[in-house]
């Protein structure tokens, strides 16, 4: 029998194939999870529903979390579907202007600054709240939310979506100290450089994964189904005492001073 046999999730952030979400979804329904998706926007909708129908999932709904009615619609939805349950929400969603991914950080302007920070950390808090009751009702949950070292230390071009996985990152603590009261664990997974849609505004991409080639212990890169094995672990029972955490997924770079 399957490690999620019997779970119930929601995924937010697959694009296509090439989404970390989608390593992370395979790996769940592989363990036997039942998964609802969402997708932002419909120029994605059918290659998320073709992938969605792939694994057999009950549920696909639009959802931009910048939107509180959607979030609200969204989680009323999966409670509709789940029986007022939910076990396992992953949270794989961020949005930066492309030309904020290549400049200066000292130019970005006021509206774009918060715009990322919506996107990239708000909308984790809001839909870790809009899933507790749902967690609550089936006794706790695991919630498991994607980040980048460029969060804490500073990483040309990565600007201001490193101040935003700052912003997730302490939200990551906060949320674990709140959430742990109800058995509902948060934790992060920070991946070197994957090449998916996300990852090509960012300027100077190409170079990240080169020196990560170079200077990581394991001098290679790393692919969403590494992602996904991670995340599996956090999600799952084997990990029933670990929140407010973050596990490397980096080929050890994140270790290193130079
Ligand atoms: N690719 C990498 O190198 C890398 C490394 C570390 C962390 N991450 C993080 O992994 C996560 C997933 O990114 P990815 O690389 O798989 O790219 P991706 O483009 O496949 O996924 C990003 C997702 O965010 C969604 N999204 C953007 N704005 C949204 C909104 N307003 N409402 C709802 N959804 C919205 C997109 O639809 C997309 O599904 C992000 O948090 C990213 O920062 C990526």
């Amino acid at each position: 029998m399957g490690i999620f046999e019997g779970k119930r999730g929601l995924v937010l952030g697959v694009a296509n194939k090439r989404s970390i979400a989608w390593g992370i979804a395979q790996r769940l329904a592989a363990g036997g999870a039942e998964l609802a998706f969402t997708f932002q926007g419909e120029r994605i909708e059918s290659s998320v529903r073709d992938l969605a129908a792939s694994v057999g999932s009950p549920l696909v709904t639009a959802c931009d979390v910048r939107s509180d009615d959607d979030v609200g619609r969204v989680f009323r939805e999966v409670g509709e579907t789940f029986e007022g349950q939910l076990d396992l929400l992953v949270h794989s969603v961020a949005y930066a202007a492309a030309e904020d991914l290549e400049g200066r950080f000292t130019d970005t302007p006021r509206d774009r600054f918060w715009m990322a920070l919506d996107v990239s950390a708000y909308s984790l808090v809001a839909c870790a709240r809009a899933a507790e009751p749902l967690m609550d009702a089936g006794g706790g949950g695991s919630i498991l939310t994607m980040t980048y070292l460029g969060g804490e230390r500073a990483v040309p071009h990565y600007n201001v979506m490193g101040v935003a996985k700052a912003t997730l990152d302490a939200s990551v603590r906060y949320l674990a100290w709140d959430l742990g009261q109800k058995n509902i664990r948060i934790n992060a997974v920070s991946a070197g450089p994957v090449r998916t849609l996300a990852a090509r505004s960012i300027a100077g991409f190409p170079t990240m994964e080169a020196i990560v080639e170079e200077r990581s212990p394991l001098h290679r890169h790393i692919g969403a189904d590494d992602v996904g094995a991670a995340a599996a672990y956090l999600l799952s029972e084997d990990a029933r005492n670990v929140t407010g955490t973050t596990l490397y997924v980096d080929s050890g770079y994140h270790a290193m001073g130079m």
